[in-house]
């Protein structure tokens, strides 16, 4: 089993667990423009790292019967990179799938613009008096772009995207589904209740429970048992530092720091980030999704506050306190 290895990606609708609204609304988007013999309207994908956007986009591409081709927004710099990509083997109704579309270029940006709306490209050649503009036509495609980052989508962009969807956290026992499908496509047995824990302890992302599933399927290779039982996941994931609710070191690391060194917050986003040696984006992107929606720090205007749950969760008095 490698990492989002792609035999294991699920190719269809059905095969996708979880995100049951999102996918009811897909059925009907994708059935309709197939009666319709269209592309499908252009996509943006909203939500956390490791939620199962970039799976979603192929299943999109394999549902239509179209290709799909995979580029993100730091790979395309100047339009001349944009140009390349659009021009280059893209057919009626392929999906061009953007990944981290929140950072394509601004000039890349206003190029992709056209494209989206009137299917067609606008290429500059030549410079100063001597410039001529060539519109090259393109194919009627689907772009779907992905970000972790709603915020920074410029409003013309947003506006240019027909559907717009958010991907949700996933319960444990939609998390224990997708690692009881991967452990039997790898032959490797689970039993219910130890895939459901490490569900549990995986923040409500499928990725990183895919993961955890790997190591903890390590531990028991190496004990040499043929299926992972509760008792083995409990034991590995505890080795791996994981906490009751699925909590890492850094977590900790995190609440304890608003807590003790901010005393309970509001503490601001690049303070906490300094204190931690921490890249703020990071904090903001990967940390703080899953901690809010446990309920254990909230975004105040004035900054990041410790909740009474996670000072519960850590087994501390209620209140605003300094230690040490
Ligand atoms: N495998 C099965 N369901 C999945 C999902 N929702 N996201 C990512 N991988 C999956």
């Amino acid at each position: 089993m490698m990492d989002n290895d792609p035999a294991q990606r699920p190719k269809s609708l059905k095969e996708y667990v979880g995100q049951e609204r999102l996918k009811e609304k897909f059925r009907v988007y994708l059935q309709a423009a197939k009666t319709l013999g269209q592309a499908l309207d252009h996509t943006m994908l909203f939500g956390p790292p490791g939620l199962g956007k970039t799976t979603l986009s192929y299943i999109i591409a394999y549902e239509m019967g179209v290709n799909i081709k995979v580029t993100s927004g730091p790979a395309i710099e100047k339009p001349g990179d944009l140009a390349a990509i659009l021009t280059n083997s893209l057919e009626e109704g392929d999906v061009l799938f953007i990944d981290e579309i929140h950072r394509l270029g601004r000039v890349a940006e206003e190029h992709l613009y056209p494209a989206m709306e009137d299917y067609k490209l606008d290429i500059v050649l030549g410079q100063g008096p001597a410039a001529r503009t060539i519109e090259l036509p393109l194919p009627r495609f689907t772009l779907v772009g992905a970000t972790t980052r709603p915020g920074l989508i410029s409003a013309p962009m947003r506006s240019r995207f027909g559907i717009i969807e958010h991907l949700e956290f996933y319960t444990p026992e939609e998390l224990a589904q997708g690692l009881i499908r991967d452990a039997r496509l790898s032959g490797y047995g689970i039993v219910d209740d130890a895939a459901l824990e490490i569900g549990a302890r995986s923040r409500g992302t499928m990725r990183i429970a895919k993961r955890w599933l790997r190591r903890v399927r390590d531990f028991a290779v190496v004990a040499g048992e043929k299926e992972i039982t509760l008792e083995r996941a409990n034991d590995s994931l505890d080795k791996l530092g994981l906490d009751s609710a699925g909590l890492d070191e850094r977590d900790i690391k995190l609440l304890e720091a608003i807590i003790h060194r901010f005393s309970g917050g509001p503490v601001g986003l690049d303070t906490l980030a300094t204190a931690l040696s921490e890249d703020s984006n990071t904090l903001e992107d990967v940390y703080e999704p899953y901690l809010i929606q446990l309920g254990f720090i909230k975004r105040t205007p004035r900054g990041r506050v410790a909740t009474a749950r996670a000072y519960e969760h850590l087994g501390l008095p209620y209140g605003n306190y300094y230690e040490d």
